[in-house]
């Protein structure tokens, strides 16, 4: 699996949003929509501000972009504090030309019934796009990418998931308590991620270094979901000084 160290996540950001800028540009030259796989949570959000500053400062235009969102907890309003809806929007949807229709994140207000259906359309929507272009993932303490916690079977889709103990807890304080954490999610699946054309795994600080380490350099198990993107053929996982600390 390929990695790439830089000495701090601000730089490492930069890089990511660069990337990001180019491939959507390379796609509106050639007159194609440009499919971004996106996440929500703190590793995402200096990317996101450089790609609003390039919209507002560089006149990087959204027109062509497509974006499905990872995840989204169940149940979401999407106008409550932890939502990810709200999250998108305040870090980057808010701020820059895409077209709002072209805006997809899993919906946390479908009564239980209705879930099993738009998690198969979420799924034939990226499918009739052709797949995603650019997948931009974090990873949890549990190993998760998107909300796959481990046990995650490889071929898994878009579904509702139960979350991991350990990630209702490191969600705690955004809830004011674990008790307030939404016990399921909507994610996609791993299967869902592995088709994506391109994939920038971010990771910051010394927090994350022991689930990096078994990433990178473990057998690949369900026990640790992120470790099936060592069969992924285009991966690259950024890391700061912190995150890539126990890599031998
Ligand atoms: C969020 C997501 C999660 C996070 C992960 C890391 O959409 O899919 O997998 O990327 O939990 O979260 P942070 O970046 O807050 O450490």
């Amino acid at each position: 699996i390929h990695t790439e160290i830089f000495d701090n996540s601000t730089q490492a950001s930069l890089a990511i949003a660069n990337e990001i800028a180019d491939l959507i540009r390379k796609k509106q030259a050639a007159g194609e929509h440009c499919v971004l796989g996106l996440a929500t949570g703190s590793s995402p959000t200096s990317v996101y501000n450089e790609l609003v500053r390039l919209h507002q400062e560089e006149g990087l235009s959204f027109k062509n972009v497509i974006t499905f969102n990872l995840d989204e907890y169940f149940p979401m309003e999407p106008d409550a504090l932890q939502s990810y809806v709200r999250f998108m929007n305040e870090y980057l949807f808010d701020h820059i030309d895409i077209d709002k229709e072209n805006i997809h994140i899993p919906d946390g207000t479908l009564p239980y019934e209705l879930v099993e259906s738009f998690c198969q359309q979420y799924e034939q929507m990226i499918k009739d796009l052709g797949g995603i272009d650019l997948q931009i993932l974090g990873i949890g303490r549990t190993g998760h990418i998107g909300f796959n916690e481990p046990g995650s079977h490889i071929n898994s889709k878009t579904r509702l998931i139960t979350l991991d103990h350990i990630t209702r807890l490191d969600a705690a304080s955004d809830f004011f308590g674990e008790e307030n954490v939404p016990r399921r999610a909507i994610t996609m699946g791993v299967g869902t991620i592995m088709k994506a054309k391109r994939i920038i795994l971010m990771a910051w600080g010394e927090g994350k270094a022991k689930i990096i380490g078994r990433t990178v350099e473990g057998e690949v198990t369900d026990s640790v979901p992120a470790t099936y993107l060592q069969s992924h053929p285009n991966t690259t996982m950024v890391l700061d000084d912190g995150s890539a600390a126990e890599l031998v």
